[in-house]
């Protein structure tokens, strides 16, 4: 496998960013989460932010043009020369019809697409103990993977937050864009032999073993 072009899909709260950031570090590639990305504008009160907040705070997608050209920009750069992990991007069929049209004229192709499967009501329980650290957006849960100082990110030392899209009346919007919006991917990157599913319900490490295996598959696969 010259290249590793991932993309990361799930429902929110599936894991995405607590895998995309293992895949990281064992990878060293770059790791584009299109929800860090804005955070860090609405933070930052960019242009971008701007545009961004009220979507985001109703648990909505922002518009495909705007998302679309964060993206295109980055791949586009030098650090993604060989190859990028893409976390929450493409969510809509016409984001993923602008990835393809732009890897196209990259002159590359999208290794795989991982589905990180896990049912609705874990999601809840999930996103409602997740604490998200202010400045770096590390992931933790109050108890399956809680920092060893409460209120403290293990990584950075900076503050632990609930997100304000944590809210239930917000996750459960989130959830209802997800099965409209983003889940006719599965069946787009299914029939371009891209998807991969895996087992999101088990351990962080567990599932992180089942992904490393899975790629490590694939590299077999490809060498033969
Ligand atoms: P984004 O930040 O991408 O939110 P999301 O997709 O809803 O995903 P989450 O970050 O909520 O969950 P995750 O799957 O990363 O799970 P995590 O690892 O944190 O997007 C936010 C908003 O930005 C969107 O609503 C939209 O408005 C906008 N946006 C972003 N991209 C866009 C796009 N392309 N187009 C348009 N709009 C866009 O894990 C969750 C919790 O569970 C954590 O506490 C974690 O510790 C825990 N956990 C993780 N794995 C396990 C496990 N295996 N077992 C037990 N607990 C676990």
């Amino acid at each position: 496998m010259s290249e590793l072009n991932l993309v990361l899909l799930g429902p929110p709260g599936s894991g995405k960013g607590t895998q995309g950031e293992r895949l990281q570090e064992d990878f060293r590639l770059p790791y584009y989460a299109t929800g860090d990305i804005l955070r860090a504008a609405v933070r930052d009160e960019t242009e971008l932010g701007k545009t961004a907040k009220e979507y985001m705070d109703r648990g909505d997608l922002v518009p495909d043009e705007v998302i679309i050209a964060v993206i295109v920009e980055r791949l586009g750069s030098p650090e993604a020369a060989d190859g990028f992990i893409l976390d929450g991007f493409p969510r809509t069929v016409p984001q993923a019809e602008a990835l393809d049209a732009e890897l196209e004229r990259l002159g590359r192709d999208l290794t795989a697409a991982l589905l990180i499967e896990v049912d609705n009501d874990e999601v809840v329980r999930r996103l409602g103990g997740r604490r998200t650290c202010v400045k770096g957006g590390h992931v933790f849960h109050v108890e399956f993977d809680p920092p060893k100082n409460e209120g403290v990110c293990d990584i950075d030392g900076s503050r632990l937050i609930v997100r304000d899209d944590d809210e239930p009346e917000v996750i459960r919007h989130r959830l209802e864009q997800y099965h409209d919006k983003t889940e006719p991917l599965i069946a787009y990157y299914d029939h371009r032999s891209l998807l991969r599913r895996v087992d999101g319900g088990m351990s962080p490490d567990e599932v992180g073993d089942r992904i490393r295996a899975l790629l490590a598959t694939m590299r077999m696969e490809e060498d033969i």
